[in-house]
């Protein structure tokens, strides 16, 4: 279910505003004009009001043929992160309404904006709960800056919408039709390409699985001629299982968004002409869904990778590095990126490590982790660098093939580590950055721009550092 809000700038106040949002900093305004009897200054002072980012006044208003509300609200210190706060919170007021009409704050309304519409966003399939917002409108806002939030928001609702996709209706050939459904040209690979170009591991993954795996490749050229290349490689489990080594119930129920990195792979790139990206960007995304039968692969099987590396399978709920390690090599061998930036949810660990808030950045790179870092802090998709420590690289080792795709032992543990070394021996040494967004990917409660479910983490991010 999209976004179904839309947002649009208009230059006046219009007089039958059922909810209508005016920041505390607007005292100017009227109190006539907004239907209130009491000058605003006047209200705030009354209700004690300290304009924190968060606070809101509620004040009953007529309008014509019936009653409204005026909501004051604090706007803090003006930040960006404020402004998302303030944002959001006006739109899960006018969550069950129709309509908003919003006077924002002064400066850059970008992520006002953008929080206003992300937490707007609704996914349900049956009898809708509360009505979505339908409009939102922004008195005086400039119009540019609410089109590009517009963009943004509805990439991150794309990524949501196909991550919190059922898996019954969701599989890797599904996954490849809503990629062709972007205006990009799109390439697939289906299971006899896959075979015969030699993509060991995403075939080995999908082999349990009645729904056999793709590879999806997405191109974005810029118009004018792009200095950079830039691949994007995202997980695309659309369900995660866990293969032959089972998960438990309760850690299987989240699996459906198991694609998450894969989802935003294809947002981000359904955006960048919108935003006017002058990078080139080659998306690619490793779908298969990992399940138990009589044709999986097994805990011991050897398979060989795109390009030939061997690697021992000792766990097949460790799939996701087997899918993206075909990519990777892919990548190097084939694209000739100046970067290569993969997205995966890819461990348990991880959210042990960073928790639920900050998504976990990888780099070979340190200029490449630094901008990222910074893409993570303007976008509000917040990482953390996390080291490769190469002491634990010997945690890989098989005894008969190249790579095994865990530890065996416990000597080494650190999970999401251990998992990123093995990824970074497909990505040919090329400037490589690995974001693990097991924790962030999904939201376990309905909150600021967040809603239960997929977050589209990584969307914004991305945005942010391919267009900045
Ligand atoms: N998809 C999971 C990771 C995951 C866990 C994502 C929880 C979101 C929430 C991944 O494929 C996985 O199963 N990882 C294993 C790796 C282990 C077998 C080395 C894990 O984290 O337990
Ligand atoms: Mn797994
Ligand atoms: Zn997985």
């Amino acid at each position: 279910m999209p976004i179904e809000t839309t947002a649009t700038a208009v230059a006046e106040l219009p007089a039958d505003a059922e909810l209508l949002a005016v920041p505390y900093g607007a005292d100017l305004a009227p109190a006539v004009e907004l239907g209130l009897h009491v000058p605003v200054s006047g209200l705030l002072a009354h209700y004690e009001a300290k304009g924190e980012a968060g606070e809101l006044v509620e004040v009953p208003v007529a309008r014509e043929g019936g009653v409204g509300r005026v909501l004051l609200y604090g706007v803090g210190d003006g930040s960006p992160r404020a402004m998302r706060k303030a944002a959001a919170l006006l739109t899960r007021k006018a969550k069950g309404r129709q309509t908003l009409t919003v006077v924002p704050p002064e400066g850059d309304v970008t992520a006002f904006v953008e929080a206003a519409l992300l937490a707007a966003y609704t996914f349900r399939i049956g009898s809708p709960g509360k009505p979505a917002v339908r409009a939102l409108t922004f008195v005086g806002a400039d119009e540019e800056a609410v089109r590009r939030a517009q963009a943004v928001a509805r990439a991150v609702a794309l990524a949501r919408d196909l991550a919190n996709t059922p898996a019954s209706v969701k599989n890797p050939a599904w996954l490849a039709e809503r990629a062709a459904e972007q205006d990009v040209p799109v390439r697939v690979w289906d299971e006899e390409q896959l075979q015969a170009e030699g993509f060991g591991g995403i075939l080995a993954v999908g082999k349990g699985s009645a729904s056999p795996p793709r590879l999806i490749q997405l191109s974005y050229d810029p118009p004018e001629p792009a200095e950079r290349h830039v691949v994007l490689v995202g997980k695309g489990i659309t369900f995660d299982s866990g293969g032959l080594s089972l998960k438990p119930t309760e850690n299987m129920k989240t699996q459906k968004t198991d694609m998450a990195g894969g989802a935003v792979v294809i947002a981000v790139i359904s955006a960048l002409a919108s935003l006017g990206a002058r990078v080139r960007v080659t998306g690619l995304v490793a779908a298969a869904e990992n399940m138990p039968s009589g044709t999986a692969q097994r805990p011991s099987d050897v398979i060989k990778h795109y390009g030939g590396r061997t690697v021992e399978v000792l766990n097949t709920d460790a799939e996701g590095r087997l899918v993206l390690a075909d990519a990777l090599a892919y990548a190097d061998a084939e694209l000739d990126p100046d970067a290569v930036v993969d997205i995966a949810t890819l461990t348990g660990a991880i959210t042990v490590a960073l928790g639920r808030g900050y998504g976990a950045v990888y780099a070979s790179d340190d200029d490449l982790a630094g901008e990222l870092v910074e893409a993570g802090r303007d976008s509000d998709d917040k990482l953390w660098r996390m080291p490769l420590i190469d002491d634990y690289a010997p945690a890989l080792k098989s005894s008969i093939a190249d790579l095994s795709n865990v530890e065996t032992g416990s000597t080494y543990g650190a999970g999401s580590i251990t998992a990123a070394l093995f990824l970074r021996e497909f990505a040919g040494g090329r400037p490589w950055v690995h974001l693990d967004i097991a924790g962030v990917g999904r939201s376990t409660v309905d909150e600021g721009v967040l809603t239960k479910g997929a977050t589209g983490f990584g969307v914004r991010l991305l945005l942010e550092w391919l267009t900045r």
